[in-house]
């Protein structure tokens, strides 16, 4: 951790680290798409969080760096913090975040915040977290957290991308949560992964809120239809997936939480776009 420091940056200049800032090494980038990678950062020591909240980060190559809020994709035991990003075309921040190397600096913010947590919801048998594309990185965060197991029996992950491709890191998540020596016995039989395709063919067609409707979401899980006394939801998307969402779950009873007033869910933006 280098606080309120100078630090060499890209061989050549010097770049000041603001106060209130850490600034952390890359230890991974991995490309999924063309418009979606992840990456991880060395922890600074002092950093708390809570599993599904935000942070804002940025780069050191400007005298005034550019934030954005990025939900923490691993989860409050992990030594190591996780990102999963879009790549916006000319996007002040992710033009260059995508280029990012293994050994490069990244700018956090210090104070985590956020609503996606297991805090702010009421407890219950089973919580359902829908996501659409990079609003599947507070869940990862959530379900590689074993508080989660022990407030819910059941716990339904939903992912819809426009392309197949899109869901590789949630693929991934799911496959290395279940061999995982902390998590993978508790998420084990509990964890449900359903992930869903809008633009392509794949075994599940449909954006979330018609497979709800539907009551195909429903069928294909053998489970019934949403009821305010045991399910909880949590959203994170595109803005206008997290409008259409919340009207589905108000439709079924559910009220929204707060880290303040707790409810039956919660919402939050995936941010970057
Ligand atoms: P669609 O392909 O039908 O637009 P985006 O990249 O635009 O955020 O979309 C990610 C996924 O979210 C896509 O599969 C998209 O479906 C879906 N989506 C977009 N808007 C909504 C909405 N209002 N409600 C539910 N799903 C949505």
């Amino acid at each position: 951790m280098h606080d309120n420091a100078t630090l060499p940056h890209a061989g050549t200049c010097e770049v000041h680290i603001p106060a209130g800032v850490y600034a952390e090494t890359v230890t991974e980038v991995r490309h999924y798409t063309d418009r979606l990678f992840r990456f991880r950062i060395t922890r600074p020591a002092p950093f708390r969080f809570r599993s599904g909240e935000f942070v804002m980060i940025g780069l050191p190559n400007s005298e005034r760096p550019v934030y954005r809020a990025y939900s923490i994709a691993s989860p409050s035991w992990d030594e190591e913090i996780e990102f999963f990003s879009i790549k916006v075309p000319d996007g002040p921040l992710t033009e260059h975040l995508q280029k990012i190397r293994v050994g490069d600096t990244v700018l956090m913010r210090k104070k985590p915040t956020g609503t996606l947590v297991n805090d702010a919801l009421l407890p219950g048998r089973r919580v359902y977290m829908f996501s659409t594309g990079t609003g599947i990185a507070p869940f990862a965060s959530l379900v590689r957290d074993p508080e989660t197991y022990e407030k819910f029996d059941e716990v339904i992950l939903t992912h819809t991308c426009r392309e197949v491709a899109e869901l590789a890191y949630g693929v991934e998540l799911v496959r290395n949560l279940l061999d995982d020596p902390l998590v993978g016995e508790m998420a084990r039989g509990r964890l449900r992964h359903y992930p869903t395709v809008t633009r392509e063919p794949y075994p599940v067609t449909g954006r979330i809120t018609d497979l709800m409707a539907s009551g195909k979401l429903f069928a294909d899980l053998g489970v019934p239809p949403i009821r305010p006394e045991e399910d909880r939801g949590m959203i994170c998307g595109s803005m206008a997936m997290l409008c259409d969402t919340k009207e589905a779950l108000e439709g079924y009873g559910l009220v929204e939480g707060s880290n303040a007033q707790p409810g039956s869910f919660v919402v939050e933006r995936a941010f970057v776009d």
